[in-house]
């Protein structure tokens, strides 16, 4: 929290209202007063400009405790002592005030770069001139016995009016260095606030516009989703009556073609197709960001999805010359999954991997049991808890790889590798990225892996199910 008032400009401060306790601490101030005392016997306090005590040193004087108990003298005493308090002297100068036993206290302004600061109070020291109470004293009150004064007054510490300036020179300028450092120290915290003060405005300035910039992408994002959602569904409509009676005029049903002619309508139907799935990608692809794509789950076994997905597209992958084999055991694990989702997943990671290698090549679905500890997932395995069981397959070919730095990306809607014009593979960069988004949405997690010497593993984790869930 930065405090209220705090500058947040690069500038040093300037003193301004700095007090005397902002740039020396009392600690000091009673180091400073102790010293004083053992050395010279004198009593000594500071006072900040405000008139507040800041340190001392005293030692009541046998003489002033004794006069606290002659009530003309306490009264008298309390009002010298008011006017100590009271007394500022002029500049940087100071003031001596005389008290009524004949003792004088000498007031010194605390100065610090021509500011006063506050001030010091010396005394009370008597005169070594003066051997007998003066008439101050002996008349103050009846009840004051003399021979008491006199034996008690020479007991105060004695020092001269010109020792005690040079004692109050001495403290100015022990105070000018305590205070200088005090000074530094005080800038150096101050100029350091500033300069948090200032990042912490410049931090949330920019936390704010970020802020801004995330709630705008926000609301595009669900604008282009919904785009996306009501152009792709309007488009599927006409699209399906496009490849419907271009069917029926193959069929002959409008009549015989001529070879060229049914070369055409196939053409009309295979782009047609070609922009039907497109547009179910799209579609998908926004039910899935919108979070409305409904999975229908059940307990499967995986080898039955694997199987159909290899059966699918075992006549591409002989087109290819590429080799399609699975080694999916039946029975290896049961999951709760939606199968038609699962079976997309699947379908999407080996058409890619029949597409992305080249005839003689292969592509191998596998699949293993793994437990959490033993999975690369920074899921951190519990002692004693009982290991969470994870399916997982592997789709690995022999193709051309993914780049290590390329692999995050490849999963974002419409990216691919190789985006040039002369790109030599078909497909529009959506299928992994719904892929993954569907992998998610059954709590599993895919990964690229390389494979040796050459292709690409696409790693799919799922959990299993729990053993007493059943078909449903
Ligand atoms: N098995 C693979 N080997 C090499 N590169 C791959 C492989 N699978 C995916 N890629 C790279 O990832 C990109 C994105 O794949 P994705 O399936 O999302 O799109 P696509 O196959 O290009 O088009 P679509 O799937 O929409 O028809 C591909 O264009 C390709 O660059
Ligand atoms: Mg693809």
């Amino acid at each position: 929290m930065i405090p209220e008032g705090a500058r947040a400009s690069t500038e040093p401060p300037a003193l301004g209202a700095v007090r005397l306790e902002d740039l020396v601490d009392r600690e000091a101030l009673g180091e400073l007063a102790e010293s004083l005392h053992a050395l010279f016997g004198l009593s000594v306090r500071f006072f900040s400009s405000d008139g507040a005590l800041l340190a001392d040193r005293v030692t009541e004087q046998a003489l002033c405790h004794h006069l606290q108990s002659v009530p003309g003298a306490r009264a008298q005493c309390a009002r010298t002592i008011d006017h100590v308090k009271r007394l500022v002297p002029d500049g940087a100068g100071s003031a001596a005030h005389p008290c009524f036993t004949g003792a004088e206290y000498l007031v010194v302004n605390v100065t610090y770069e021509q500011r006063r600061m506050g001030r010091a109070v010396l005394g009370p020291y008597l005169s070594p001139e003066i051997a007998d109470p003066p008439p101050s004293l002996l008349l103050v009150d009846d009840q004051l016995d003399p021979a008491d004064a006199s034996r008690l007054l020479p007991a105060m510490p004695r020092l001269s009016r010109e020792r005690a300036e040079l004692i109050a020179a001495h403290v100015q300028s022990a105070l000018d260095l305590i205070l200088f450092s005090g000074h530094k120290a005080w800038l150096t915290s101050q100029m350091h606030l500033a300069s948090v003060t200032e990042s912490y405005r410049t931090l949330e300035d920019k936390n704010r516009r970020l802020a801004d910039a995330v709630d705008r992408l926000r609301e595009l994002d669900r604008l282009k989703s919904n785009f996306l959602a009501t152009v792709s569904h309007e488009l599927r409509t006409p699209l399906t009556s496009i490849i419907g009676y271009s069917e029926m005029l193959t069929e002959g049903m409008a009549g015989d073609l001529s070879a060229e002619q049914r070369e055409y309508v196939g053409t009309i139907r295979e782009k047609g197709e070609q922009l039907l799935s497109l547009i179910k990608s799209l579609l998908d692809l926004s039910k899935l960001e919108s979070g409305t794509m409904a999975l229908r789950k059940a307990t499967l076994d995986v080898a039955t999805v694997t199987e159909q997905v290899v059966s699918t597209l075992l006549p591409t992958a002989r087109k290819r010359g590429v080799h399609l084999e699975s080694s999916v055991p039946r029975g290896l694990a049961r999951l709760h999954a939606d199968g038609e989702k699962l079976r997309q997943v699947f379908l999407n990671l080996t058409e890619n991997a029949l597409k992305f290698t080249p005839s003689g090549g292969t592509v191998a679905l596998s699949a293993a049991l793994e437990t959490s500890d033993a999975e690369d997932e920074g899921v951190g395995f519990v002692l004693g808890a009982e290991a969470d069981e994870r399916l997982v397959v592997r789709v690995a070919d022999t193709g051309i790889g993914i780049p290590e730095a390329e692999r995050a990306r490849v999963f974002d809607a419409f990216y691919q590798v190789d985006s040039s014009s002369t790109r030599e593979y078909g497909g529009t960069g959506l299928g992994l990225s719904i892929v993954k988004r569907l992998v998610e949405a059954h709590d599993g997690t895919i990964r690229i892996e390389g494979n040796t010497p050459t292709g690409a593993v696409f790693v799919v984790s799922l959990p299993t199910a729990p053993p007493s869930s059943s078909s449903s």
